[in-house]
């Protein structure tokens, strides 16, 4: 008998929308404004990681950890998200990544739950723009959960409250701090990147467009 599988547990930024392009330039701009240099590489290490926690990455490599009291570090995150903000107001469905729409209509066909599980506070607003938000079951953002990524905090939350066994679940992660999340929730990790970020996943896909549901669930059931 096959094994089962009875959930897909999706990321947000980066894997369902290219807003992981948007978070990097939107912190680019801040890390300019405090005298920082800021590139696509140290932005590796962000990904999928909260706030504030990014914020303090970005200060610690510009040497400025101990530059700022705690008030002033939430205002240099509130012009961060005023940034993001900013280049994330004109997103709509045609902002859907390519591969994403056919995937989900694929889980919906197979009877089987959909979860989201994103850090970003922002996270239900930009599903709404992407008019994505009632096709989901269940949304876990970082309002739901004490612990961000690579915690797998997340991950187990999306599963309880969407009422199925971890070991059902596929997670899909663009950052290599989502996919510890996945593995240590002990669901089966789908990658979307590069390899060698994302060696911790079961299975990787540089793009989404590549994604295939019938490759995912038998990579799944043979893992
Ligand atoms: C994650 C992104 O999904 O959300 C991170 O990968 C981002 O880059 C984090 O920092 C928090 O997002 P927000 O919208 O709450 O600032
Ligand atoms: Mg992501």
């Amino acid at each position: 008998m096959s094994k089962p599988i009875e959930a897909f547990i999706f990321d947000l930024d980066g894997v369902i929308t290219d807003t992981a392009e948007y978070h990097f330039l939107a912190w680019k701009e801040l890390a300019k404004d405090i005298g920082i240099t800021f590139t696509k590489e140290d932005n590796e290490e962000l990904k999928g990681i909260s706030r504030m926690e990014s914020l303090e990455k970005i200060l610690k490599l510009g040497g400025k950890e101990n530059d700022f009291s705690k008030e002033e570090k939430e205002q240099l995150a509130a012009k961060k998200n005023e940034h993001y903000l900013t280049l994330i107001q004109n997103i709509t469905p045609d902002d859907i990544l390519p591969g994403i729409k056919p995937l989900i209509e694929e889980i919906k066909k197979h009877g089987l739950k959909l979860g989201l599980a994103s850090v970003s506070k922002n996270a239900i607003a930009v599903m709404e723009s992407l008019g994505l938000k009632d096709k989901f079951d269940v949304i876990v953002d970082a309002a739901k959960i004490q612990h961000g990524k690579p915690d797998p905090e997340i991950f187990l939350t999306a599963a309880k409250l969407l009422n199925v066994e971890t070991a059902a679940c596929i997670g899909l992660e663009d950052a290599a701090a989502g996919v510890d999340s996945i593995k240590g929730a002990k669901m089966f990790a789908v990658g979307v990147g590069s390899e060698e970020t994302l060696r911790k996943a079961d299975i990787v896909y540089s793009k989404t467009e590549l994604l295939s549901y019938g490759n995912i669930i038998r990579e799944f059931e043979g893992a």
